[in-house]
């Protein structure tokens, strides 16, 4: 199969950002150019505006099943966790507790925010993963002492797609009086959420992963939690984040959630398991993460030995497939995925994994296309790679 000169750029690093959809931002145009109001100014511009906001964070309360002043608008999953960490940590002082238990394969912003926190003198335990990378929630039982605080677990991996199960966690962490933060970044419309059904004290919400804007995001906090506010200043969000809020991005963010399917998400699997099966059978390649119901609909994550997944991913951007190594906040640099190190992936292999992440409007043509591009890249990295591997038999 060969790719026309024209062709247009196969996405494949929605796990990263999304494209905004043109309903949203059809939804987001006139708070630009016409109810441009402050959302506190008593005028009728500014009431349009606060309208529009509580418009938006009902529409974000439902989703989950939370009360609509549940939700925190904030302006991204980064913030958001930063909230979580710190606020719950620095609020809960005067109890006595100081320790949070989180995860391996977190991402950054849970981890160097938790790196942070120990050195103001707060314990971390990080939890081990299994080699598909689910948290054993008997692990989170066990780790859970009289000084602890806080739970933080990702809820889809953003990495290998695993889904963690929320819900028996909830459960245990609901028993033991101590707090549960899920970070659903990537699972957020994907996978159901239920704030009360699930036990969830404080979910992570973001925009940018299903076809909103960037730089908007949101944090549920269930009535009671103890939180510090984040942002002082003019108190807008119930005085816990101040600061005019970002009303063409939240409509944005409203829209996007009303739009997702489960029409779509059943779209993804299907792209996502012919994308599995294809790639599974390239010789010498292993998926990482774990295979059906239990990983994220639009994830998938190969590890090709004898090659660099760098260089895969030069190729496949030089055939106009854009893919990705790892998480993008961490792609910069080189430096070995912890979620691949967590799943037991070995030192050697540890840079030759590419991910592929779908979205809605991703195409079964483009799909095929990309299982014979990425075949062709893998037999020609591998012709001139150092490390000689065996085909049926004979060493090549
Ligand atoms: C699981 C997870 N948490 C948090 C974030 C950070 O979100 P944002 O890009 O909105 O800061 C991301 C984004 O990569 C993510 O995948």
């Amino acid at each position: 199969m060969s790719l026309s000169i024209n062709m247009e750029k196969i996405y494949l690093d929605n796990a990263a950002t999304t494209k905004v959809d043109e309903r949203v931002l059809k939804a987001m145009q006139p708070f630009f150019l016409e109810k441009f109001g402050n959302a506190s100014s008593q005028h009728s511009l500014g009431q349009e505006a606060e309208m529009a906001l509580e418009e938006s964070r009902d529409v974000i309360a439902k989703s989950i099943r939370a009360k609509s002043d549940e939700i925190f608008f904030t302006s991204s999953g980064t913030e958001s966790n930063n909230w979580v960490i710190k606020g719950v940590g620095f609020e809960n002082l005067a109890s006595g507790k100081n320790h949070i238990i989180t995860t391996k394969i977190e991402h950054d912003c849970i981890l160097n925010s938790c790196r942070w926190m120990e050195k103001q003198g707060f314990e971390i335990t990080y939890l081990d993963v299994d080699k598909e990378g689910f948290v054993n929630p008997s692990d989170v039982r066990n780790a859970i002492s009289d000084k602890t605080l806080l739970v933080s677990v990702i809820h889809g991996n953003n990495e290998i797609g695993t889904i963690q199960d929320i819900e028996t966690i909830g459960k245990i962490c609901r028993d033991k009086g101590v707090y549960f933060h899920v970070d659903a970044c990537q699972s957020y419309t994907k996978v159901p959420i239920d704030v009360r059904k699930q036990n969830l004290d404080l979910v992570t919400l973001n925009a940018h992963k299903i076809n909103g804007p960037k730089g908007v995001g949101a944090l549920y906090i269930r009535e009671g939690v103890k939180i510090s506010p984040l942002i002082h200043g003019g108190n807008q969000e119930s005085k816990m984040r101040s600061g005019t809020e970002n009303i063409h991005g939240i409509v944005g963010f409203a829209k996007a959630v009303k739009i997702s399917s489960s029409g779509n998400i059943r779209k993804m699997a299907k792209l996502r398991d012919k994308l599995i099966r294809e790639i599974s059978k390239i010789p010498h390649s292993k998926l990482n993460g774990p295979e059906g119901d239990k990983r994220l609909c639009n994830n998938i994550n190969f590890l090709f030995e004898a090659v660099e997944g760098e260089a895969v991913g030069a190729y496949l951007d030089i055939n106009k497939i854009c893919s990705s190594t790892g998480s993008a906040c961490s792609s910069h640099n080189l430096k070995p995925s912890h979620v691949l190190k967590a799943i037991g992936v070995s030192p050697m292999n540890l840079n030759s994994s590419i991910r592929l992440s779908l979205s809605k409007d991703n195409t079964e043509k483009e799909i095929d296309y990309v299982i014979e591009t990425l075949r062709n890249i893998i037999f020609k990295l591998r012709k001139v790679s150092p490390f000689k591997l065996k085909y049926d038999g004979k060493e090549k």
